[in-house]
């Protein structure tokens, strides 16, 4: 099954299997990953699931909405290159892996 590794601000990683079709966000919650909070259950509406995904990833998502651009704009970690948010990341048919860091602070 595919994989999300999730990899915190003290550089401990863990890796969880990802069920087809459930997010980023979805698979964090479901796992008990912490500093993925989630506020507004993946509606784009609150920016607490924003994630940086690493360089490695980043060919395997889909190109940013305006409104993923817009809430990014107001999280509360810094906002960086490979910015994104949890909840409008799913693993494309084919990939085996994500990999994603969790900001120091999401509220
Ligand atoms: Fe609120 Fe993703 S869960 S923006």
């Amino acid at each position: 099954m595919p994989q999300i590794v999730y990899v915190q601000p003290n550089g401990s990683r863990e890796a969880v299997p990802a069920s087809p079709g459930a997010t980023v966000m979805m698979t964090a919650v479901g796992h008990g990953i912490p500093g993925i909070v989630a506020e507004c259950g993946g509606s784009a509406m609150c920016a607490t699931c924003h994630v940086y995904v690493d360089p490695a990833s980043i060919g395997f998502l889909p190109p940013i909405s305006d409104v993923e651009d817009e809430m990014l704009a107001s999280a509360a970690g810094e906002r960086r290159e490979h910015s994104r948010l949890g909840c409008q990341l799913t693993l494309a048919p084919g990939v085996d892996q994500l990999i994603v860091h969790i900001p120091e602070r999401q509220v």
